[in-house]
């Protein structure tokens, strides 16, 4: 037998593994379909990555390791597109489809069939291939320039950097690149806690990540693709649903007609079938679209179509109407939030609008308002594009009432009192009164207990503010204070005073005894969330992560001086004077130093120099599903600290199966036939806080 080197069997394992890593990769972002759960997958890429590094000869600019970038791109190169990026001629109602087809039949002289697909709305790209590989991604541009992203686009999951399946030598494949409403949802309520400006929708928010110059940053932000576009010489078929069908066979995430992204119809008759049901379902999607694209399927076609100067004449586009509603603006109000940003809301006339009755609106702030001259008592447009709030757009004027004078914005806190201040070059105004503006410290508690930050169970925003107005409660040391006796029977309101609901609620016996054992379990809560809970502003989830990451202790991160925090990943002027202005503030030292004596987390759980507790000594956890209070890998973690175990599958050797939410329905049942306890986070929680 020949004997095989070393770095034989590292290059014939890193193979391996990089094609197991692409396989499980489509699976899971692809297929929504994977067959090994993450810590397995997690394992794997770390054992690519520790023999990339060994063996750098071998590391290839798409491995699966560069998922989660790395590269940092100064400035992106130009380049320009074998074939321009044209765009799609619009349309808006029956009639001009319609006539569009009427045009194509006069023609071709033969019957058509088309091709429906969505028209998703996102950032326009196009991806190169060799020979399976990933050559390049270049945005859209001016259409005959664009700009190659390729290390941003190597962190999309769904886009494969190494095809399957019999592909053709070389092609385009052209797609959209968009950020899902969930994950869009979770950024801006990521950025509303550490008090930072909101971002306008999904689509501004994909293409500003994908300009980003931190490939790292990108990897993060769960960026998605659906390639919808296949071009290239001698593609070996001959119409745009089979390339589609085939791009899927070779790794690519494109629409399937299963669930109608793309669908076939002979008649104008079946194309509107397609835009009445995508009209009436698209807020069901998880993703944002604007309208459906009409394409002619043949091939053959096409070329007889030809292209006019902007956009091919085989295709068009469908706009849904962008969903726009004219009703009274009652009032403009202003909310404080809990950094004391203002924020205008028009109060309007309730009326119906993308599903839902719409009952206010956001205003934005002052220039807004100025600009489009906005007044009580106007007829306003409000609309719901791809914000999640909806917004007034413009005013009715021919219905304005003659004597209309144009709104003052206010120049003192609606709350306070307090004269309103308005940095340079930022668009809100402020209440600087921090220390006893109500909104701003209810505003506090609220984030504290959040489900991100302290997540205190049996607590919520409407007992914060029963238990504020009362006087029990000023900041979140007095959450800590409370007892039994002082909060039994309390009652207070609640419920929306503006429209007259008033509802009383007493705490009884069960809702205190709860309250007051969320308020002990969450002294568990790690370090990193404790920090972000404090609301210091611009200390975001993330960048309380890397603080406690760098410093390990909120002393440490005290006396930093400003060079010091600027040295830690990811902080930079802002963050680093917003933290030295926080503890420059004796209340808020006051409040670490009673949280501290209270028993909460303010330093990092070193589980690597040694268990702390050996309270799960002998016991071996599997671990599944989502949890509240942990990442996976933090209650992992958790568990190896209190001297646990933990294995990657059932056995009847598994004490304990910790489950989380969207624990799979198998694991659960074979856990059940071997009589192995499966146990809640809260339950665990016990386990490791109660001496026993
Ligand atoms: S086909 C020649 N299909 O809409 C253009 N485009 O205004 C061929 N778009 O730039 C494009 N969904 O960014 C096509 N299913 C779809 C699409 C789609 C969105 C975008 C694309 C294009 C713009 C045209």
């Amino acid at each position: 037998m020949t004997s095989s080197t070393p770095t034989d069997i590292a290059k014939s394992r890193i193979d391996q593994l990089s094609q197991e890593l692409n396989a499980h990769n489509h699976r899971y972002y692809v297929e929504n379909n994977p067959i090994i759960s993450d810590t397995e997958f997690d394992l794997l890429l770390k054992e690519l990555e520790a023999l990339e590094n060994e063996f750098p000869q071998f590391a290839d600019s798409n491995s699966p390791t560069k998922r989660v970038g790395g590269d940092i791109t100064d400035k992106f190169e130009k380049v320009a597109h074998k074939r321009p990026m044209l765009s799609l001629s619009n349309s808006y109602n029956r009639e001009e489809i319609a006539e569009w087809a009427e045009r194509l039949y006069k023609s071709v002289d033969t019957d058509i069939e088309f091709v429906m697909e969505l028209k998703y709305d996102g950032v326009a790209i196009s991806l190169h291939y060799e020979d399976g590989k990933f050559m390049r991604g270049i945005t859209r541009g001016d259409g005959s320039v664009g700009e190659d992203v390729s290390s941003n686009i190597r962190t999309i999951r769904s886009i494969p950097l190494q095809l399957k399946g019999n592909y053709p030598a070389s092609f385009e494949i052209r797609g959209e690149i968009f950020l899902p409403k969930k994950v869009f949802t979770q950024l801006n309520e990521e950025r509303a806690a550490a008090g930072e400006e909101l971002y306008a929708n999904p689509r501004n928010t994909a293409s500003g990540t994908l300009k980003q110059q931190d490939s790292k940053e990108v990897a993060k932000r769960k960026l998605d693709c659906y390639l919808y576009y296949v071009l290239g010489e001698n593609l070996p078929y001959n119409d745009h649903f089979q390339s589609v069908e085939h791009a899927a066979d070779w790794g690519f995430k494109v629409p399937s007609s299963k669930d109608r992204l793309i669908e076939k119809a002979n008649s104008v008759d079946g194309v509107m079938n397609y835009i009445e049901y995508w009209d009436k379902h698209r807020h069901d999607l998880p993703f944002e679209i604007d309208g459906v694209v009409i394409k002619v399927n043949k091939f053959a076609l096409w070329d007889e179509l030809g292209m006019t100067a902007k956009s091919p004449r085989w295709a068009i586009a469908y706009k849904f109407k962008a969903e726009t509603v004219s009703t009274k603006l009652n009032k403009i109000t202003y909310q404080v939030g809990r950094t004391g940003a203002i924020t205008p809301v028009a109060n309007l006339q309730p009326v119906q609008l993308a599903g839902t009755t719409v009952k206010r609106a956001s205003l934005h702030n002052a220039d807004q308002i100025e600009k489009l001259d906005i007044r009580e008592g106007d007829t306003v447009l409000v609309e719901k594009g791809g914000e999640i709030i909806p917004k007034v757009v413009g005013v009715v004027t021919e219905q304005r009432d003659m004597f209309s004078t144009p709104h003052q914005y206010i120049t003192k806190c609606p709350e306070c009192g307090t004269e309103l201040i308005r940095k340079e070059g930022e668009a809100q105004h402020y209440c600087p009164n921090d220390a006893t503006c109500p909104p701003q410290i209810k505003g506090r508690m609220e984030h504290f207990i959040s489900r991100k930050a302290m997540n205190i169970e049996g607590l919520g925003t409407e007992t914060i503010s029963g238990l504020f107005e009362k006087g029990l409660i000023k900041n979140p040391a007095d959450i800590y204070d409370l007892q039994y006796d002082q909060l039994l029977g309390l009652e207070f309101q609640v419920g929306d005073e503006l429209l007259g609901d008033l509802k009383k609620r007493s705490l009884q016996a069960k809702s205190v005894t709860n309250m007051l054992e969320g308020i002990q379990l969450s002294k568990q809560i790690p370090f990193e969330r404790v920090l972000f809970a404090l609301g210091i502003r611009f200390v975001g989830e993330t960048v309380a992560k890397k603080l406690a990451k760098h410093f390990k202790n909120i002393d440490a991160i005290e006396a930093a001086t400003n060079e010091q925090l600027l040295e830690a990943d990811e902080i930079g002027e802002k963050i680093a004077s917003s933290i030295q202005d926080y503890f420059s503030l004796e209340e808020n030292r006051t409040i670490i130093r009673r949280l501290k004596d209270a028993g909460l987390q303010f330093h990092v759980d070193e589980s690597q120099s040694g268990p702390t507790s050996e309270k799960l000594k002998g016991l071996t956890f599997v671990v599944s599903g989502v949890f509240q209070n942990f990442s996976r890998d933090s209650i992992k973690e958790s568990i190896e600290s209190h001297g646990g175990k933990i294995s990657g599958s059932i056995s009847s050797k598994t004490s304990y199966v910790l489950a989380g939410d969207d624990m799979g329905p198998s694991k659960r049942k074979k856990a059940e036939d071997l009589g192995v306890k499966i146990i809640t986070e809260e339950e665990y929680l016990h386990l490791v806080t109660n001496d026993k």
